[in-house]
């Protein structure tokens, strides 16, 4: 990347931040407006994120805005960016937290054990396919180790989440486990407490669940946490007007 490329990289960075101050009713950090006009003409000649100049306003040409991403440092270890997938229009998108070891390698979302166990909520549980919902996550390349993903990775890659959402206007969100229903929510989470508790994020209702590989992790209670998360899908299929049966 030259130089100038970089710096408008950095400007877009602070130009997010600045955004996601607003939108969760902060003070943004002290910016002169010198230094803010500066940044808007930086950022919008070839902007670093959709939303400014650019506005994919298809899934496939947020995909190409993306490209071959090195946005954050995630970027040196991935084998592949995984960006989602599904039905553009789905009613109702799952937000997990980031690729797994699968994933990675895959370049597609949930397709290891944990997302086995998704799978079969979709299909057995909800009577849906994955074509019928979309699938994605909060950070879009392996955080190395399955760690956490940090920060400034969350900070460098939620723009395309919230791109992604605006695209597909879904019903309902459903977040799976704590770290998608934090950055979605704006606030710390203790999910095994406030799953099942409607949210909202960008005007769009939010259900926070457990995350399947919290499940996965934990076979001698996989019935009392598989009935919990029935519980709060039961209640998204509700929303959906979906037909609950009995047996789940
Ligand atoms: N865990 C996640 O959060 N996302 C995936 O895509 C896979 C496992």
């Amino acid at each position: 990347m030259n130089t100038e490329a970089e710096i408008r990289e950095i400007f877009g960075h602070l130009k997010n931040l600045m955004m996601a101050h607003k939108e969760a009713g902060m003070e943004p950090p002290p910016v002169s407006k010198e230094m803010l006009g500066y940044m808007e003409r930086e950022v919008s000649e070839g902007s670093a994120y959709p939303g400014q100049s650019d506005h994919p306003d298809s899934l496939e040409g947020l995909r190409e805005f993306i490209g071959d991403c090195r946005r954050c440092k995630l970027h040196k270890s991935r084998k592949k960016l995984v960006f989602g997938e599904g039905s553009p229009r789905a009613r109702l998108v799952f937000v997990g937290e980031g690729p797994g070891r699968e994933e990675d390698l895959a370049g597609k979302p949930f397709v290891g054990e944990a997302g086995e166990l998704l799978t079969r909520i979709v299909e057995k549980g909800m009577g849906l396919t994955r074509e019928d919902v979309y699938i994605c996550n909060v950070v879009k390349c392996r955080p190395p180790g399955n760690r956490d993903p940090e920060r400034d990775e969350i900070e460098a890659c939620l723009p395309f989440l919230k791109q992604q959402i605006s695209i597909i206007q879904p019903e309902v969100i459903c977040t799976l486990g704590r770290i998608s229903s934090q950055e979605l929510l704006l606030r710390d989470i203790k999910i095994t407490r406030e799953r099942g508790e409607w949210g909202s994020f960008m005007d769009i209702p939010v259900m926070p669940t457990l995350h399947p590989a919290y499940i996965v992790r934990n076979p001698s209670r996989e019935r009392e946490l598989k009935g919990q998360v029935w519980e709060d899908v039961k209640k998204i299929m509700e929303h959906l007007d979906l037909e609950v049966k009995k047996n789940g």
